[in-house]
């Protein structure tokens, strides 16, 4: 349609007609039990008020699809279609890595690729609308969402946010709605949904650039967040929704609720009911009502009332107008929803390979020693161990070595988050899959369980069995033993005493993380503690390869382990990708996207933190007074930017172009330095760069990382990495929270992670 048509359109349009374009209703209103609407009397929506709706999310699959679109486009006064919603996080059927693993991968290109694929599948199911990437900034691992996010540092979510958009956008089959605008990943305590509270110079500095920056890249839809930011749902946030999302990034596009936000305004106390909610949100500037049912009740009287202009009603239907038909859906309602397309495309070769790879770069070897961690006088143990002399470090796995798999990981087909909706068991490669493909390469494999693998469900009910009451008087009831849970212990145990090597698979169960999911204890469940000790005491070559959507508190994994792998969720290729790593098919190159804790007690620990009058000096090290806990040591167990590889590089001294600089041109300065593989095994490294303002009116983080290039290097070979400094990489939110650039020191770190010493430093006149 052109604009003119597009306008005619909306003239034409009544008021109620308008105010059902802003709203949005989920699937199962329009498919119950596989037939098609005529669920109005439980929804008190009747036909024709659901084919008026603007848009729906998770309806599945193209018959489905076609049937409600159908039917809502021959229902309509107008013949208006609809737009069809779904969160497509990390795949659509072939699932990726979680978000958090896409972040370790610190590869643009491949976040890119995995949005690619998921929008070839999901738009031949009939999605248009992708709620993704989420682009929230992390720091605290107890909240189950940080798997949804690329991490604590707002430079790698906004590369990785922008590579996302690019790829659901990229062919124009989906357009991308960013999310939680803004801050929702800060809940005070990780608990989800509580207040975030933060400065608005904390909030521009770190929490605001990855969504603006996704903005920049032309995501087509913006959410809000549904919790408060410093007491105010963002729904109804004029500052964040139209000063800064409009006024300051100029976004033209549409911007939706979270999940009922706007009935929740009443909840948190903010309206007194859904229609002064429903003013609420529209007044300050949210387009559509994602099913808190508000908006088609009460914009119209609002309207009559004088309390809401039609104009600006009209500004935001001809949003929602304007993005369907972009996404071309005026011309052909179905877009590529289509049945023949979808059965090509899902889980095809290309798509599971791209998944494989994926799968491949985000793994991060904590750990490869080979010594072992902890010390036992445990005779038995002492026997294993001197007929069992392990010169190496145990990854690569090696065919001479008889190998058990042991953990409920080992044949779990539940690689992939509750953010993959299309996720199914069936697509999975488990590991023990993969690993009986490596049987004919001559491998020698052995299989067992070890434990249960703990759910939500188990989580809950040992909370319920807690509860305060019980906590005070310090009773709890006896677990009885459970005879198959011993049973399946004493087969690992077993298992692990004939075997030379043990790989462990262990982790917290999918449904641990995402939303809904806080925890307050972030260790591995106490059944796979207790059985990584009990094999610890008959087999001391341990791998631990660790599932999990979250950070967690490691320290017994790397006590008891020689070698600890963090996997994640790894997605339906997960069992080929995780096996292709251990046994050096293909080499490590995922780094830390967050701070690995100590303990739950360090929470939160970022490497961006500010410095503080009184630092722990690595160096002096004075325990006196200074910013530490005396219990624990400062730094986090393994710091963001952190892995290992098969490979080992050195990187030489930081070399500047120039000492001092004046302030007027785009590139500065450069940094560079020589990285050289000096192992006998070609890899991938992601050398970092790291940038601190040394004076400035504000205090400065400690060092942030400003830049990263994955370079691939062969054996023995050398090369140099260039990084071109910018203003806008010196530059801030000064006191009056706009960007400023200040004369003065700055030091600069090119490293293999954010603990790096490797600087030099220039000044800015
Ligand atoms: C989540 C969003 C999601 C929406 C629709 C909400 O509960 O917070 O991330 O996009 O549901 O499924």
């Amino acid at each position: 349609m052109t604009e003119h048509e597009l306008q005619k359109l909306l003239n034409s349009l009544s008021l109620e007609e308008k105010a059902f374009q802003l709203s949005q209703v989920p699937g199962p209103f329009y498919v119950k039990d596989a037939q098609i609407a005529g669920t109005e009397v439980e929804n008190d929506l009747t036909d024709l008020e659901l084919a008026m709706m603007g848009s729906t999310l998770y309806v599945y699959g193209p018959d489905e699809m076609h049937a409600v679109q159908e039917k809502c486009i021959a229902d309509h006064p107008h013949h208006i279609p609809m737009m069809f919603m779904m969160d497509v996080i990390h795949g659509y059927r072939t699932v990726f890595p979680i978000p958090l693993a896409m972040g370790a991968s610190f590869d643009p290109d491949g976040a890119e690729t995995m949005m690619q694929v998921s929008a070839a599948e999901s738009s031949s199911e009939g999605i248009h609308v992708a709620f993704s990437p989420m682009l929230d900034l992390v720091r605290d691992p107890r909240w189950g969402r940080v798997m949804e996010s690329t991490g604590e540092d707002p430079y790698l979510n906004s590369v990785l946010g922008q590579a996302m958009v690019r790829g659901l956008q990229g062919d124009g089959r989906v357009s991308s709605c960013i999310k939680h605008y803004a801050a929702y990943g800060a809940p005070e305590g990780g608990r989800d949904y509580q207040n975030s509270e933060l400065s608005e110079h904390t909030l521009r500095e770190y929490y605001l650039p990855a969504y603006r920056a996704a903005v920049e890249a032309g995501a087509d839809m913006v959410m809000s967040s549904f919790q408060t930011l410093n007491g105010l749902p963002s729904a109804a946030n004029p500052w964040l929704l139209k000063d800064i999302l409009r006024g300051e990034w100029g976004f033209k596009g549409v911007i939706i609720t979270d999940w009922a936000a706007i009935a929740e305004m009443v909840k948190h106390g903010i309206c007194a009911d859904l229609k002064e909610a429903a003013l609420t949100a529209f007044l300050a500037g949210v387009d559509i009502d994602m099913c808190s049912m508000a908006y088609h009740r009460y914009l119209p009287e609002l309207v009559r009332e004088g309390k809401i202009s039609e104009a600006d009603l009209d500004r935001s239907v001809l949003r929602v107008l304007t993005l369907k038909n972009k996404l071309g859906l005026f011309e052909n309602p179905y877009k590529d929803a289509n049945k023949e397309t979808a059965k090509e495309l899902i889980l095809c070769a290309e798509h599971r390979s791209a998944a494989r790879k994926a799968v491949s770069e985000t793994l991060v070897l904590l750990k490869n020693s080979k010594n072992s961690a902890a010390v036992s006088n445990d005779t038995l143990l002492s026997q294993k161990n001197s007929s069992n002399n392990a010169s190496d470090a145990l990854l690569p796995l090696k065919k001479d070595r008889s190998i058990a798999l042991i953990g409920p990981y080992v044949n779990c087909e539940e690689l992939y988050s509750a953010w993959a909706p299309n996720g199914r068991n069936e697509d999975t490669v488990t590991v023990q899959a993969a690993a009986e493909e490596l049987e004919q390469e001559g491998y020698k494999l052995t299989y067992s369980r070890g434990c249960r693998l703990e759910t939500r469900a188990d989580l809950l009910a040992k909370s319920r069995e807690s509860s305060i009451l019980q906590l005070r008087c310090g009773t709890f009831p006896d677990a009885a033993p459970d005879e198959s849970e011993l049973a399946k212990k004493a087969d690992a145990i077993q298992a692990a005493w004939e075997a030379d090597t043990v790989v462990l698979f262990l982790g917290e169960h999918r449904s641990v993380s995402g939303e809904g999911a806080s925890r307050a204890n972030i260790t591995l469940p106490e059944n796979q503690l207790d059985l990584l000790r009990s094999i610890y005491e008959v087999n001391q070559n341990i791998v631990t390869v660790v599932f999990s959507g979250r950070p967690l508190d490691l320290r017994e994994v790397c006590r008891f382990s020689k070698s600890v792998v963090m996997a994640w969720l790894p997605g339906t290729e997960g069992g080929h990708g995780i096996m292709d790593v251990l046994t050096g098919k293909e080499n490590f190159s995922g780094r830390l996207p967050m701070s690995i804790p100590v303990s739950v007690g360090q929470i939160p620990v970022f490497y961006n933190q500010l410095s503080t009058g009184r630092p722990k000096d690595p160096v002096k090290d004075d325990p006196n007074y200074c910013s530490a806990y005396l219990d624990t040591p400062n730094r986090p167990l393994f710091p963001f930017g952190y892995g290992l590889s098969y490979s080992r590089f050195s990187i030489s001294q930081v070399q500047l172009s120039a000492n001092e600089v004046e302030n007027c041109r785009e590139d500065l300065l450069q940094a560079c330095a020589e990285v050289l593989n000096t192992s006998d095994r070609a890899g991938v490294l992601t050398v970092q760069l790291y940038i601190r303002d040394d004076t400035a009116s504000l205090a400065r983080p400690v060092k942030e990382l400003k830049g990263f290039q994955r370079i691939s290097l062969a054996p023995g070979e050398k090369k140099t990495v260039k990084f071109n400094i910018t203003p806008a990489m010196l530059s801030y939110t000064g006191k009056d929270n706009k960007r400023i650039v200040e004369p003065g020191t700055f030091t600069v770190w090119i490293g293999e992670d954010s603990e790096t010493q490797n600087q030099a430093a220039f000044t800015l006149k």
